[in-house]
């Protein structure tokens, strides 16, 4: 016999099907094709059947004695991090060649910083910018620009966190563009600020559909401070782990929050510039990485559930974005032309496992984009040296178009969901 909640997640599923065909953006691109059924065996299909007859006998019958009956189902919600499709998880899959992209040209995109933009800086290859990713289970819908600037009207989107935050601002800001007819007079910087990298704050503003796209530096997400009095000379800053960044207040504001931690967690950019954690008032010299960083999470989920407006504002947060460093100290960086065929333990990161486990303890709905597994495996999509610097190769950083786009795909898609708009 099938249980309650077995039950309810089928007519669930059918539901989302039902509201993503409602809402699939357009005909052109592919619906998604999640399976949905709790089992395959054709006695559980019977009985199903069986099941649902009597169900809709019944609701008949009280539909009838009661003619202003809702049915239950409607009032349903799907829990945020779509945990009741457990057979289409968007972040395990594969990349498949695609002719039909890259989305944009980032040579026509001012938001596409010229250090992203590898054409430009003489990559000769293309075919690091023609894959799809191919969820397991299920296709990541396609969507129709003007739709979804429709569907964006009047919203604030903010990403929160370190470059690789600014490199899926920008990648979405372009992705939108497409949509855009008079590019320079719609689309522009409100403070007229050219993008830097160490901007703390960038905001684009798509004026005919008075949609804004912030992004904020804020690459430990908590308050970075000045050494106390009477601390070790080698202490020169900190970061207060209890703390979070005062920019919040800023972002706080927004319908969407993205945001990532994680490339700035290591001791060359911390313990090797002389910055230490400190809670409350007290240095924490010996307090390993791992630790730091769980601790800093926490801080920033006690300031999600106490702070952020559950009523408007939807967050999500960015895992590891995989990097393809080699060598004996990683320092070596070679872009390779084709996709890695295995992920080689990069689809694993303890950075991304901490995220989601804290991410889980919590009582306010987040929205995971876990990203590593599909990053792992693109060895090929990396800036290397067709950065602005050709001194020095970087195999953290991505070409654009490229690898962020996905990441935007699956978020549009999360974001025009049920439960991502009213
Ligand atoms: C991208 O735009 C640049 C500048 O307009 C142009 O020269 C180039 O041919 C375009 N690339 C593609 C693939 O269309
Ligand atoms: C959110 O909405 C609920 C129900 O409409 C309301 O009771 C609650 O006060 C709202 N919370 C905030 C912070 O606006
Ligand atoms: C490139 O990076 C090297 C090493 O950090 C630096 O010395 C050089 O000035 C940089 N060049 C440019 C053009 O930024």
């Amino acid at each position: 016999m099938l249980s309650k909640f077995e039950v309810e997640q089928c007519s669930l599923s059918k539901l989302r099907e039902f509201h993503e065909r409602v809402l699939s953006f357009s005909d052109r691109f592919v619906k998604i094709h999640c399976k949905h059924y709790v089992s395959e065996s054709i006695t559980s299909r019977v009985v199903l059947g069986l099941f649902l007859s009597f169900f809709l006998a019944m609701a008949c019958t009280y539909i009838f004695v009661f003619p202003r009956y809702q049915p239950a189902v409607r009032t349903y919600r799907v829990h945020q991090s779509g945990d009741l499709v457990p057979k289409c998880n968007v972040f395990y899959g594969n990349w498949i060649p695609d002719e039909s992209y890259p989305l944009y040209n980032a040579s026509q995109c001012p938001f596409a910083e010229r250090g992203f933009d590898c054409v430009a800086n003489g990559r000769r290859d293309r075919g690091y910018q023609k894959w799809r990713w191919k969820p397991k289970n299920c296709e990541i819908p396609r969507f129709n620009v003007h739709e979804i600037l429709g569907k964006l009207r009047g919203k604030r989107i903010a990403f929160v966190g370190d470059s690789l935050s600014r490199t899926q601002w920008e990648s979405l800001i372009c992705i939108l563009m497409q949509g855009v007819q008079d590019k320079r007079r719609d689309v522009y910087e409100i403070n007229g600020n050219k993008i830097t990298k160490r901007i703390r704050f960038l905001g684009v503003w798509f004026s005919s559909y008075n949609l804004r796209i912030d992004y904020y530096r804020s690459v430990f997400l908590v308050q970075p401070g000045s050494a106390p009095r009477h601390a070790p000379k080698r202490v020169k800053s900190t970061i207060r782990l209890d703390k979070m960044d005062d920019m919040s207040k800023e972002w706080i504001d927004s319908d969407f929050l993205i945001f990532n931690s994680g490339h700035w967690w290591t001791p060359t950019k911390l313990f090797d510039m002389g910055c230490y954690f400190q809670t409350g008032r007290s240095l924490k010299l010996g307090m390993g990485i791992t630790t730091a960083f769980r601790t800093a999470l926490k801080t920033w989920a006690t300031w999600v559930e106490t702070s952020v407006n559950r009523n408007r504002t939807r967050v999500f947060f960015r895992t590891f974005e995989s990097s393809h460093w080699i060598g004996r100290n990683r320092n070596s960086c070679k872009v390779t032309r084709l996709p890695w065929l295995k992920t080689k333990g990069k689809d694993r990161s303890r950075i991304s496992d901490t995220i989601i486990d804290v991410v889980k303890k919590m009582r306010a709905p987040v929205t995971v984009l876990h990203v590593t597994p599909m990053g792992a495996f693109r060895s090929d999509a990396h800036v290397g040296t067709w950065s602005d610097n050709k001194s020095i190769a970087d195999c953290s950083h991505w070409c654009l178009p490229g690898v962020p786009d996905t990441w935007n795909e699956i978020l549009l898609s999360m974001m025009l969901s049920k439960d991502g708009m009213e």
